[in-house]
């Protein structure tokens, strides 16, 4: 059995998507920004966050993979989906919905480097320090949580609840 309990509202996600997305806008203002979203987590935030910006932006996306059906990451990333754009010289913002113990973000931002990426920055919807184990930089984040296995707003467990429009705390009993 399983127990959601309500961590982040419909009303604080959206003010806090307006504004990164109004921080993002002045940041990359005359530059040549790409953004890279992290399927499949990321893909609504992702679209929260572009339709609030006021600056032009070419859009990619890959799929990294960690977490398999568990509620641990395996330590070990699968890059399912690679980008397609080409990011040589110009200024690449990572879109992801949370980073937890950083590895995902450790290996795309070394991977996106290697392409030749001006500067490669990191956008994440929650940033989760309980189980950081890498000193990966997060650049703008939506909200910070201290804990827990959280679904919902683009996080899934097992692929369910990523569908739902708020973010709760998710409780396995036995
Ligand atoms: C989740 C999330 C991040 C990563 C963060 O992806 O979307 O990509 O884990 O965890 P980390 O900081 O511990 O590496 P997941 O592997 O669950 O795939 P999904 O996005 O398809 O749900």
């Amino acid at each position: 059995m399983a127990t959601l309990t309500p961590v982040i509202s419909k009303d604080d996600i959206e003010k806090s998507v307006i504004r990164i997305a109004q921080k993002i806008s002045n940041d990359y203002k005359d530059r040549e920004l790409v953004i890279i979203g992290v399927l499949k987590g990321a893909f609504i935030f992702l679209a929260d966050i572009t339709r609030n910006l006021t600056i032009p932006v070419k859009i990619d996306f890959v799929q990294a993979s960690s977490y398999g059906s568990g509620t641990s990451s395996s330590g070990t990333i699968i890059l399912k989906k690679d980008i397609e754009v080409d990011i040589k010289g110009k200024d690449v913002l990572i879109i992801e919905d949370i980073v937890d113990t950083g590895i995902t973000l450790s290996y795309l931002i070394d991977h996106l480097k290697s392409f030749g990426a001006k500067t490669v920055r990191l956008c994440t919807f929650i940033d989760k320090h309980e189980r950081r184990k890498t000193n990966v930089k997060v650049d703008y984040a939506c909200h910070i949580v201290k804990e827990g296995f959280l679904v919902g707003y683009g996080l899934d467990y097992g692929e369910q609840y990523r569908e739902l429009p708020e973010v709760y705390h998710l409780n396995l009993h036995s």
